[in-house]
C-alpha cells in the first residue's frame, strides 16, 4: 500500500469497511490507492478532517476522478437544478437548506427497536437501496460528504456489506438467487410498492424512464467477489416486478422473496451506521453494498451534504448497452 495513505480496517462496530487517513492534504497531493483499499475493504471507505473540501468543492470532483473513467455530469441527467453545485456541476446536493429539497425519510415505527437502538433492519427499516439501480449500467461508486451535517445522533447512513449477506445466504437461497434479475423502478415513476398497495394505476413512462432488470447476484468487476444487488420499497418495480419472472405486486411471491432477501440482508451483523462529523467523507461501492438515510429534525437542523457519482466499470454483462436513461432524442 502507498505511504499516501493509512488504513485501519474493518470500520468501527462493522465486519467490513476501513478507516483512511491521507498522510497530506488533497490540494498538495491527490493519494495513491484509494480504489485499491475500497476493494479491500468490502466496498466502503471513512476519509475524516475533509474540511479542505468546504472551501475548495473542486477538490471533490478531483478525488472521485480517482475512482473511475466518469463523474457525472448533473447538469445533464434531468436533475432538479436547484439540487446542482452552482460552480461543480458534478456535485449534487443532498440539503434541507435549497426549497424544493427532499425532506429526510421519516422516523421508522417505532423509532427505535426494542433494545433501544437505532432500527438498521428491514422491514422496520426502509430505504435501503443502491445509487441509480433503475439506470442501465448503473454507477459504481459514490463520493458523500459532510459539509454541515445533522447532530451525530441524527441523519445517519447506515450501509449493508452485499458480499457479507451473500456468502450468509442458506444454500436453497443461493439456488433461488442465481439466475435471478430484479425489476428496479426510479422513484417519482409512481411504479413503488405503496402505490401498489394503494391501488394505483401507475402513470404511463416515458422510454427512458423504464424500470431496468439487475442481476440479483453481480461478480464486481474487480475482485470478482459475489454480492446481493437489491433495493426495496421505493426502488423496486411493484407493478412488473420485483423479479421477472415471478408472480408480481406486492402479495405475489416476488414480494415475499424480497422480503425475505432484505430482512436478510440488513441483519446489524452485516450492516456499519455512520454517525457524521463535519469534513467527514465516505465513499461506497453500490456494486455491492446498499445503504440507507435516517431522519432528523428537519424543523430544526439545517444539513448539507455533498454527492458525486462515478460511473465505467458496471461489469462485462453491461458492455456496450447505449444508457437507459437518456431520452433517443439526445442519444448519440
Ligand atoms: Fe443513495
Amino acid at each position: 500500500m502507498s505511504v499516501s495513505i493509512e488504513v485501519a480496517q474493518p470500520l468501527p462496530g462493522a465486519a467490513f469497511g476501513a478507516t483512511v487517513r491521507l498522510a497530506r492534504s488533497l490540494a498538495a497531493e491527490m493519494p495513491i490507492g484509494l480504489p485499491e483499499a475500497l476493494a479491500q475493504a468490502g466496498g466502503l471507505l471513512l476519509i475524516p478532517g475533509m474540511d479542505e473540501i468546504s472551501r475548495a468543492p473542486e477538490l471533490l470532483v478531483r478525488l472521485s476522478r480517482q475512482f473511475g473513467s466518469e463523474v457525472e455530469d448533473y447538469r445533464h441527467l434531468l436533475t432538479g437544478q436547484h439540487l446542482v453545485h452552482e460552480a461543480q456541476p458534478e456535485i449534487y446536493l443532498v440539503t434541507n437548506t435549497v426549497p424544493g429539497a427532499r425532506p429526510p425519510p421519516a422516523r421508522p415505527e417505532p423509532p427505535l427497536t426494542a433494545d433501544g437502538l437505532l432500527p438498521v433492519q428491514y422491514p422496520h427499516r426502509k430505504g435501503w437501496h443502491t445509487d441509480q439501480s433503475y439506470r442501465r449500467p448503473p454507477p459504481d461508486i459514490s463520493l458523500f460528504y459532510a459539509v454541515t451535517p445533522a447532530d451525530r445522533t441524527r441523519g445517519q447512513t447506515l450501509f449493508a456489506s452485499g458480499i457479507l449477506a451473500y456468502e450468509a445466504l442458506p444454500a436453497h437461497l443461493k439456488a433461488r438467487v442465481e439466475a435471478l434479475q430484479g425489476l428496479h423502478a426510479q422513484p417519482g415513476t409512481g411504479r413503488g410498492r405503496k402505490e401498489a398497495l394503494a391501488g394505483q394505476t401507475p402513470r404511463p413512462f416515458a422510454p427512458h424512464e423504464r424500470s431496468q432488470s439487475q442481476p440479483v447476484v453481480r461478480a464486481h468487476p474487480v475482485t470478482g467477489q459475489r454480492a446481493l444487488y437489491l433495493c426495496e420499497y421505493g426502488q423496486m418495480d411493484w407493478f412488473d416486478g420485483p423479479f421477472v419472472g415471478m408472480q408480481p405486486g406486492p402479495h405475489g411471491d416476488g414480494a415475499a422473496l424480497l422480503d425475505e432477501l432484505m430482512s436478510h440482508y440488513t441483519q446489524p451483523r452485516f450492516v456499519y451506521a455512520h454517525e457524521w462529523s463535519a469534513g467527514d467523507l465516505l465513499v461506497w461501492d453500490n456494486r455491492c453494498l446498499v445503504h440507507a438515510a435516517t431522519w432528523y429534525d428537519a424543523e430544526k437542523e439545517q444539513r448539507l451534504m455533498w454527492r458525486t457519482t462515478v460511473r465505467g466499470n458496471p461489469g462485462a454483462i453491461y458492455a456496450g448497452e447505449r444508457r437507459s436513461w437518456i431520452p433517443e432524442a439526445v442519444a448519440v
